[in-house]
């Protein structure tokens, strides 16, 4: 197995709150990787570290042999890291396929008012290839017959599923999903831990951030559990989940009941 991202001494820091504190990993390729930790742990501030939308207070982030921890958003999403948020982040107005749309814009560098002007076949090549990108990812997500609708009125979890069609619009090596199946029943749970072992499959590297145990140790390789921005646990699911470190942190003892994630 190969490396594909590293994560070497890697602090966010807030002031004095040590969001992410010296973080210290390698991802290989194609495995899926759940992040578990009470609130406030820092898991959401790792994964924006790692898609560059969070400055690094110091530490190296390595991608595919390609250092980028000075990298713009865009730039990152354009190497192949894909993420989706914690909270819905559609666009409420605009149907499911534009919604999802977007997400391959991501991938499709420089194509601006002046790439229209001058190339405009590249510019209709890149909407041919972007809406047969879309389409697929709408169809593994299971919303064929939705692409007109207006995504906005769709219920949750459908909007959830959306966003992870967007994501994988962009047809990103490293995907960090940010609790996808937050607000959803267990069915639509099984279904999105369904197609991440399909894409699994087919070689893409996961990270999942997620509060159901049942759904990590069914559906993860490899679990990493953070408190107070350390890593204080890892490795197989079922071993780590029962570590009584770990359940110590998620009765509360020395987690932050209190904070918001
Ligand atoms: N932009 C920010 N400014 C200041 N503090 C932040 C910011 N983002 C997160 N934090 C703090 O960092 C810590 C980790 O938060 P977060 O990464 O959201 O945790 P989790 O996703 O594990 O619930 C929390 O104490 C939170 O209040
Ligand atoms: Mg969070």
């Amino acid at each position: 197995m190969s490396v594909l991202l590293e994560v070497a001494d890697v602090n966010v820091h807030f002031g004095g709150v040590r969001a992410v504190d010296g973080i210290d990993f390698d991802l290989e390729t194609g495995c899926l990787y759940g992040l578990v930790g009470p609130n406030g742990s820092g898991k959401s501030t790792l994964l924006g570290a790692l898609s560059r939308m969070t400055n690094l207070t110091s530490g190296r982030l390595v991608f595919a042999g390609e250092e980028y921890q000075t990298y713009s958003p865009a730039k990152t999403a354009r190497m192949g890291i894909g993420r989706t948020f914690q909270a819905v982040r559609l666009i409420p107005g605009l149907s499911v396929l534009e919604n999802v749309m977007l997400g391959g814009d991501a991938r499709t560098a420089g194509v601006g008012i002046f790439a229209n002007w001058l190339l405009p076949w590249r510019t209709r090549n890149c909407e041919r290839s972007c809406r047969e990108g879309a389409m697929e990812a709408i169809e593994r997500l299971e919303l064929t017959g939705l692409e007109k609708r207006t995504a906005g009125m769709l219920p949750y979890g459908t909007q959830r599923r959306v966003e992870i069609a967007r994501a994988l619009a962009a047809k990103p090596d490293l995907l960090l999903f940010d609790e996808p199946t937050a607000g959803m029943n267990r069915e639509e749970r099984d279904e999105v831990g369904e197609v991440m072992r399909s894409l699994r499959g087919q070689g893409l590297t996961q990270v999942l951030v997620e509060h159901d145990m049942q759904m990590i140790t069914e559906v993860c390789d490899y679990v990493f559990v953070m408190n107070f921005g350390k890593v204080i646990a890892q490795g197989d699911p079922e071993a780590v989940v029962a570590d009584p470190l770990v359940q110590e942190a998620y009765l509360g003892k020395r987690g932050s009941k209190n904070a918001t994630a």
